[in-house]
């Protein structure tokens, strides 16, 4: 019996040292330590051993499963710590690899020189007037002492909802409701869409964004108009724009003009951008008519003041050398996402 223990010992050392696996240390248990195991069979035939037999043997069968139940115990560990070792190897990260690059969509051009210009204006002191899209015919025409046979009045110009109720043509309308709401001093701008009737081309579209102006306090006069968008015009265009200020018409304002800035491209010289005319058309301006005024409530012998109101779409256009209005409405992000 002991050359049994002997070689069972052997042979469970073998088994054990050969294991790779937990799985497999824990068959070698079952195989020599389990309820039937080959080390747990001599136990049982000890019991039928005489006494002088079991003397010898009892100690020999308990160091076989002391050594055996050590090296299970060692080998487990081994196998475990190099399973974690081979797990740490397989799904270590590599923290120095770029991370997924997550899209950002991009400002549209128009919001971009809509910020810009309201940037410049807020720096001096404007805050924002908003007014609605479907306007009254009274604040987009009559109030603003447009005459009833005004060309822009007419069905081919400007989109009817109703008799009354029309697109706005133009961001000029929120002159009466801020006029009507605020006391002077008045100082806001107002960004925002417009309508009119255009058939789509290269330059023209039926929808566009404007940006209003308007100024009324005591003693305002027409150097403060031609200051105000001289810096204006600084702002968008650089240090060296001139400014030059044409009579015009407009029916809310008196005197009215339009405003032109030396060519940014040649600097006056005149090239394809200003049409060798060394000058480009901004936008238009003027004193507000003392009707405009009145129909806001404001004395005009008292108060005084100015408004302008400028093409988002063209001023965009002529700075970023855009040749197409449509492009802005196309929504190709390969052209929106090159404006910063
Ligand atoms: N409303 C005019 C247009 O759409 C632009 C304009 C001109 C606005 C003179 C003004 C102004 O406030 O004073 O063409």
């Amino acid at each position: 019996m002991e050359q049994r223990i002997d070689q069972i010992l052997t042979q469970g050392k073998a088994e054990i040292l050969a294991a790779t696996t937990l799985d497999q240390v824990e068959d070698c248990r079952i195989a020599y330590l389990g309820r039937k195991g080959k080390l747990t069979e001599i136990f049982k035939e000890m019991g039928k051993a005489d006494k002088e037999e079991k003397k010898v043997i009892g100690p020999a069968a308990n160091r076989a499963k002391n050594t055996l139940e050590q090296l299970i115990e060692e080998k487990k560990n081994r196998v475990r710590a190099e399973e974690l070792h081979r797990r740490l190897e397989q799904e270590t990260i590599d923290v120095t690899e770029p991370g997924k690059e997550i899209k950002l969509g991009k400002k549209h051009p128009i919001n971009l020189m809509i910020e810009k210009i309201s940037g410049i204006f807020a720096a001096m002191g404007y805050s924002i007037a908003q007014g609605p899209h479907v306007e009254s015919v009274y604040n987009a025409f009559d109030a603003l002492n447009s005459p009833e046979n005004h060309p822009s009045r007419d069905k081919t110009d400007t989109f009817y909802i109703s008799k009354d109720t029309v697109l706005r043509p133009h961001t000029s309308s929120v002159q009466i409701r801020t006029l009507l709401d605020q006391e002077p001093p008045i100082k806001v701008i107002s960004p925002g869409r417009c309508f009119r009737c255009d058939t789509p081309d290269a330059t023209h579209s039926p929808m566009f964004h404007q940006v209003e102006g308007l100024l009324v306090d005591e003693n305002v006069t027409m150097a403060d108009l031609k200051g105000t968008l001289d810096q204006l015009a600084k702002e968008l265009f650089g240090e060296k724009t001139q400014t030059k200020f044409r009579p015009h018409h407009f029916p809310f304002t008196e005197p009215s003009a339009e405003m032109d800035v030396s060519c940014f491209q040649c600097g006056g010289s005149g090239c394809r951008i200003c049409k060798e005319s060394g000058w480009i058309e901004i936008l238009g301006c003027g004193m507000v008519h003392p009707n405009v005024l009145k129909v806001g409530g404001i004395d005009p012998e008292k108060y005084t003041g100015f408004a302008f109101g400028m093409g988002v779409e063209r001023i965009a256009m002529l700075k970023y050398e855009i040749e197409d209005i449509r492009l802005f409405y196309e929504n190709d992000m390969r052209f929106i996402e090159q404006f910063k």
